[in-house]
């Protein structure tokens, strides 16, 4: 009834928004959020008029811009990121109550900015936790020293500073930040906190340069967070005892904040960057072409481009990672729907001990087939491009020499545990040589759930994987077991009940004594449940 009376609203709501509560200020970021689109718009003509079809995803997708909310900081050299309640409206008409990260830069107000950086760039940026908890920014997928992670132990109280001095070393890539206090990592990332750092190089800009990629415009982030959402459409976290050993899941999916979403597109080539940004929940993503399945290529994962483009139906994405997704559409028409969804797939949730679909709470089940975000084309236009070859180059590591370390991961008393161990912020339990080469077999026991384990401070490569269930093999076309979106880079990786996937760590980095980052599961109900643990890299 409540979720009816709220579909309605939505649909009904349309564009009007409502600015009579609204303060000037808070007006002006909103409004100057959606205008930065107007100079990257598209060439239009033969445009299709809106159809029906758009009328169940009414909302325009919110995209980055020159302000406001996703708006583009180009080159930050000193920013000062605040954490703090803003006011933002999920649903049109309704600024709800969130948390935000807010910046000032160009003499434009931003809030969760997209930070766009080369690779080498120096970044200052102070931490403001205007929150009244204690937080901390993680820079997920960066390597960088433990001064810089953001680590939970430098976590500040509310109303204190920290500051991050740091060059990034990474290749190019969509990472991203996000609060790491523990244990409130998940619940101030369900309110709002979370932003992205895209980081170019040569690779990534020829790339952009061939395929006319333009970020807000034919370059797509999406941020996929399920969210519960209260009738003012402000987040609520209030996840029960289940909730907190499954995963807290909410009733619907919002893409970059936008509730019900359409994307107008053109008959072109377009590359969404897709982070998983969800507490718990796992997409299987694909495409729909007027209901019909609709391959696309993947081109890049967590830690950037692949060495070529893969061709796919579908990939699966756990909390915590990114995936870019090349989609074709030079073969539809003006006046076309597509789609892009999560496919229905097993969300096995205590696989071994026939636990029902995990559902609680009028919540949409993990593993259900949902509709994401609604393509429109709109204009058919002349796009000429090809799709480059070679993207970019892997080099294996080397594993010769690699010492060999085994991470079990399982439950005991309704506890998610590493090795038996839960966090412990005074001990560490995993300690690594500097310069080294690590090969880690993750095993995840048949009784259990999908773990996406993430490590701090580090990229890996997966090396093989064994024992996974039939719907990721499916998937499995490349060697030793692997899917085309396990061939890149990755800082997460998803380890299915009764799974054992092998990683090869690089543990080489230039910074002096002991490094502590760590390793946990990025469903934010595990990790701040404790399934994660301290990770020295001594020097
Ligand atoms: Cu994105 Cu320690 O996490
Ligand atoms: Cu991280
Ligand atoms: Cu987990």
């Amino acid at each position: 009834m409540k979720q009816a009376s709220r579909r309605k609203f939505v649909f009904a709501a349309g564009a009007t928004a409502g600015t009579a509560g609204l303060a000037a200020g808070l007006w002006r970021w909103y409004r100057a959020g959606h205008d930065a689109h107007a100079p990257h718009a598209l060439p239009k003509p033969p445009v299709a008029p809106p159809t029906a079809a758009d009328d169940a995803f009414p909302n325009a997708l919110r995209l980055p811009g020159a302000a406001g909310l996703y708006g583009v900081v180009d080159h930050p050299r000193n920013l000062t990121l605040i954490a703090k309640p803003a006011a933002h409206e999920i649903l049109p008409g309704k600024p709800a109550r969130l948390l935000a990260y807010e910046a000032e830069a160009n003499g434009r107000t931003f809030l969760n900015p997209v930070l766009r950086v080369r690779t080498g760039a120096a970044m200052r940026v102070k931490f403001w936790n205007a929150l009244e908890e204690t937080s901390i920014i993680h820079w997920h997928g960066l390597k960088v020293d433990s001064n810089n992670d953001g680590h939970p132990h430098y976590a500040v109280r509310g109303g204190a500073t920290y500051d991050y001095q740091f060059t990034v070393a990474n290749r190019a890539a969509m990472y991203w930040y996000h609060p790491h206090p523990h244990p409130l990592t998940g619940k101030q990332v369900y309110l709002g906190l979370a932003g992205l750092l895209i980081v170019e190089d040569e690779d990534d800009l020829a790339l952009q340069k061939a395929l006319d990629l333009r970020l807000g415009a034919t370059d797509i982030p999406l941020v996929l967070q399920d969210r519960k959402l209260d009738a003012n459409g402000a987040p609520v976290f209030a996840p029960s005892k289940d909730d907190r050993f499954h995963g807290h899941l909410g009733d619907q999916v919002l893409v970059n904040l936008t509730a019900r979403p359409h994307f107008a597109a053109a008959t072109r080539l377009y590359r969404f960057r897709i982070l998983n940004g969800s507490n718990a929940r796992v997409y299987r993503l694909g495409f729909r072409h007027g209901g019909k399945p609709l391959g696309y290529f993947v081109t890049g994962t967590d830690g950037g481009l692949l060495d070529k483009p893969y061709s796919v139906q579908d990939v699966f994405l756990s909390p915590g990672e990114r995936v870019d997704a090349l989609l074709d559409l030079r073969a539809a028409a003006a006046g076309d729907t597509l789609s892009l969804v999560s496919l229905g797939f097993d969300a096995m949730h205590l696989e071994g001990g026939k636990g029902a679909p995990h559902a609680a709470h009028g919540a949409l089940a993990d593993g259900a087939e949902i509709e994401l975000l609604r393509i429109p084309v709109r204009s058919a236009v002349a796009y000429d491009r090809a799709l480059p070859q070679s993207l970019s180059r892997i080099e294996p590591l080397a594993t010769e020499n690699a010492t060999n370390r085994t991470l079990t991961l399982d439950e005991a008393k309704a506890v998610w545990r590493i090795n038996g161990l839960t966090y412990d912020q005074k001990s560490t339990p995993i300690v690594v040589k500097r310069g080294t080469t690590e090969l880690w077999e993750i095993r995840n026991v048949a009784r259990s759930m999908p773990h996406p384990m993430h490590i701090h401070g580090v990229q890996f490569q997966v090396v093989a994987r064994a024992g996974s269930p039939e719907q990721y093999r499916r998937i499995a076309n490349a060697p030793r077991s692997l899917s085309p979106a396990d061939l890149g880079w990755k800082d997460t990786v998803l380890v299915w009940p009764g799974e054992t996937i092998r990683i090869a760590v690089d543990f080489t980095h230039p910074f002096m004594g002991d490094q502590v980052y760590m390793v946990h599961c990025h469903n934010l109900e595990h990790e701040d449940g404790g399934m994660m643990l301290n990770l020295k890299v001594a020097s």
